[in-house]
């Protein structure tokens, strides 16, 4: 286990992106130091006696301010370079990994009132922060399904994307082949998707209006390659939302590939106490159901039971948004 830090950080960049979607780049050596993949953190926003709950969200990235010129803006997704390009059809190379990394960047999509505000924050404001949080994916266990596959699959959806940059940068620092499917409602919803490309030999981009990539569901792309390689051994990660978490899980149960799941339901508290967040998993009694924010947010797939929320969940999730009507009065 990692440590977590309650901290107030201040930003140094809130960088609008296409589609709603925003990159908040804040300073903090401890909180960033302290992450590992699969991890997330909870904003809160000070000052704002009118938003009472922090919002959950998976750490993007960590890395170090000096790695980035001060003519170019923090945080910036860079353009890929003729040596990524390379990368991307040569395999992997091992990604620049910042030695201290000094900031913490969360990819956001303005979606409701707290992430509207999230949105206006400025250079130099500042904002409370809970991290890192939650089990990261790389337990030992994980590692060593990954070193046997043949090649990790990451499955993302939206803003899902967010929570597998870094282990992407991990599993390629292990060596270990790995491609994208990265699928959005329009091609304004494919953000972050260059970051990946040192460490992923391939990106299969698809929306569901046919403005990029192929044209439908993500999990379309994910099942042809799964069927033209029968033979090939893989490791699926996905994140994004339910439906396409159950779909991928589906996939890799129907192929026979063993599958992790990151799960973004609404959360209360993420500290293990309001239970808002609990899924129901297989077993009986107390072991059916677990946290995603103190159990997760990382699951194996076939160990979560598919039904859409659990009437407790339900309940909190109800309150939940009646917090976030009183917050819009
Ligand atoms: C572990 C975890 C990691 C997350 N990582 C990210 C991330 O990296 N980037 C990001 O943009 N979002 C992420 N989310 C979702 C994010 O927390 C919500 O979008 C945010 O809390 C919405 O707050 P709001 O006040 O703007 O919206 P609200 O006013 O509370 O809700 C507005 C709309 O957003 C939907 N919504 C609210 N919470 C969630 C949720 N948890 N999942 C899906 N839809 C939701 C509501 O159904 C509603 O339609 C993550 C959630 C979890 C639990
Ligand atoms: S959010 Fe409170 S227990 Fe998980």
């Amino acid at each position: 286990m990692t440590s977590m830090y309650d901290a107030t950080v201040p930003v140094v960049e809130n960088r609008p992106l296409t589609g709603g979607h925003f990159l908040l780049s804040l300073y903090s050596p401890r909180q960033a130091q302290a992450t590992r993949a699969g991890q997330f953190a909870m904003l809160r926003l000070l000052d704002r006696s009118d938003v009472l709950l922090r919002r959950p969200m998976s750490i993007f990235n960590v890395l170090s301010g000096s790695a980035v010129s001060p003519s170019c803006s923090l945080g910036a997704l860079p353009a890929p370079t003729r040596r990524d390009h390379r990368t991307r059809t040569h395999h992997t190379l091992p990604p620049r990994v910042p030695t201290k990394p000094e900031l913490i960047q969360l990819l956001y999509k303005a979606v409701g009132r707290g992430t509207r505000l999230m949105a206006q924050l400025k250079q130099g404001d500042k904002v409370g922060l809970l991290a890192p949080l939650g089990h990261g994916f790389f337990a030992e266990e994980y590692m060593e399904r990954a070193r046997a596959a043949g090649e990790v699959l990451h499955v993302a959806g939206g803003i899902g994307i967010a929570a597998l940059l870094l282990p992407a940068r991990e599993l390629a620092r292990a060596g270990i082949p790995q491609r994208l499917f990265f699928g959005g409602r329009t091609k304004a919803d494919l953000v972050g998707v260059e970051e990946f490309r040192p460490s992923v030999s391939a990106a299969l981009l698809a929306t569901e209006d046919g403005s990029r990539g192929h044209r439908g569901y993500v999990t379309g792309p994910l099942e042809e390659h799964l069927e033209r390689h029968r033979n090939k051994k893989f490791l699926l990660i996905a994140c994004g939302p339910w439906a396409m978490l159950e779909a991928s899980a589906e996939l890799a149960g129907r192929y026979g590939h063993p599958c992790l799941v990151s799960m973004e339901n609404r959360m209360g508290c993420a500290l293990g106490v309001c239970l808002g967040c609990s899924i129901r998993v297989v077993g009986g009694g107390h072991g059916a159901y677990q946290r995603v924010c103190t159990e997760g947010p990382v699951f194996w797939a076939d160990k979560v039971v598919w039904e859409k929320r659990i009437d407790a969940n339900e309940l909190i999730q109800s309150t939940h948004t009646q917090i976030t009507q009183k917050e819009e009065k």
